[in-house]
């Protein structure tokens, strides 16, 4: 048995099982913020994924012509869109899996803390409404800072009374899918088998790739290779929000993660062994109570939040000084949503 640990290298066994649309249940797919500039192509990547049977398509305007657009492809999903708060429980109704890449995207200068007055409150209200219409659904959580976003989430459903830590995930695919092409670049090994796990948070230092753990083992890299690597993956999203210069951040390398992150999410549900990806999850790996690390899925989500394994003394030195931001992003996120 192998883990199916990258969606670059699933096995062919995997793939024909998980891929046959005959054998695959119904599972509803709902997108929120579904006409951004994630939230477009995501549509598109989970059109294509035929574990999908209705493609919910939900933002405060453009919806109707997304999901005409994307419901002319010819694969297997159902495609509804819906427009405005008053469509929000019907397009909630009976999802699996909610995604929600809802919010404002950074400009040059901006951190990922400086989107939280909006962001924070587009995530309260639509996890008011998951909590309302779609209780049992995993939430796939993209909207930054995801470090805040994910402790409002979850302080919101327990206020509802239907939390349970194992359907709440920050998506920090993204960081992974950059580690792995960095890595690959550098090493000079063939990006499609490369495995790099990423641990703590999702914004700058909290981003902690363990590339002492990578796979393929690459003996050509020094450590001033890996501290430059190391680097780069955590200024990933600055580097696309620079090059954008005021367009946006990340949207089409993020619908892609967005996008592999939710077919891992499908392929637990649907009950395909070893599905491992990295998220930012409830935890006790660490002493805070939410970090990212990788993480097994099944049937209910979450099956088993794995440990960090073996830290070079860089690494340990990484996890010691992201602790303190990444505290200080959870505790600012559940002040947010207990107020008022
Ligand atoms: P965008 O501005 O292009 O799209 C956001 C969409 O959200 C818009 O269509 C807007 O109408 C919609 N929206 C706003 N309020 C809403 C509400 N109350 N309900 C439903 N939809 C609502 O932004 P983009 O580039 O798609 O980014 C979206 C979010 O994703 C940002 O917060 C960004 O920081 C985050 N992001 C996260 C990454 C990650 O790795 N987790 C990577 C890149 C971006």
């Amino acid at each position: 048995k192998r883990a199916n640990n990258s969606a670059s290298s699933p096995s062919p066994q995997l793939l024909r099982r998980s891929y046959s649309s005959e054998s695959a249940p119904e599972r509803k797919v709902a997108v929120l913020g579904a006409a951004g500039g994630i939230g477009q192509p995501l549509a598109l990547l989970m059109k294509l994924n035929p574990l999908v049977s209705h493609l919910s398509l939900y933002d405060i305007a453009g919806t109707p012509g997304v999901a005409a657009d994307v419901s002319h492809i010819n694969t297997r999903s159902e495609v509804a869109g819906f427009v405005g708060e008053e469509q929000l429980g019907k397009a909630l109704e009976g999802s699996d899996i909610v995604i929600i890449p809802a919010g404002v995207p950074r400009k040059p200068g901006m951190t990922r803390d400086d989107l939280f007055n909006i962001n924070a409150g587009i995530v309260k209200s639509l996890c008011t409404a998951i909590a309302k219409y779609c209780p049992n659904a995993l939430v796939n959580m993209i909207s930054n800072p995801v470090n805040s976003t994910v402790p409002i989430a979850a302080e919101v459903f327990k206020k509802a009374g239907t939390y349970d830590e194992k359907k709440l995930f920050g998506v920090t695919t993204l960081d992974v899918v950059r580690a792995k092409t960095f890595y690959a670049g550098k090493a000079k090994v063939p990006v499609e088998g490369v495995n790099v796990p990423v641990v703590g948070g999702h914004a700058g230092i909290t981003i902690l790739p363990l590339f002492s753990q990578a796979t393929p083992k690459a003996n050509n890299l020094s450590g001033e290779d890996l501290m430059a690597l190391t680097k780069r993956t955590q200024d990933g999203g600055t580097e696309v929000v620079e090059a954008k210069a005021g367009k946006g951040s990340a949207t089409l390398s993020m619908a892609y993660a967005g996008a592999i992150f939710a077919d891992a999410c499908l392929k637990g549900l649907n009950g395909v062994p070893d599905v491992v990806e990295c998220s930012y999850v409830q935890s006790s790996i660490t002493e805070l109570p939410f970090f990212a690390s990788k993480v097994r899925l099944g049937k209910n989500g979450v099956e088993e939040v794995l440990g960090l394994g073996p830290l070079s003394d860089f690494e340990k030195q990484g996890l010691e000084s992201l602790l303190p931001e990444l505290k200080s992003s959870i505790e600012k996120g559940i002040a947010f949503a207990n107020q008022g």
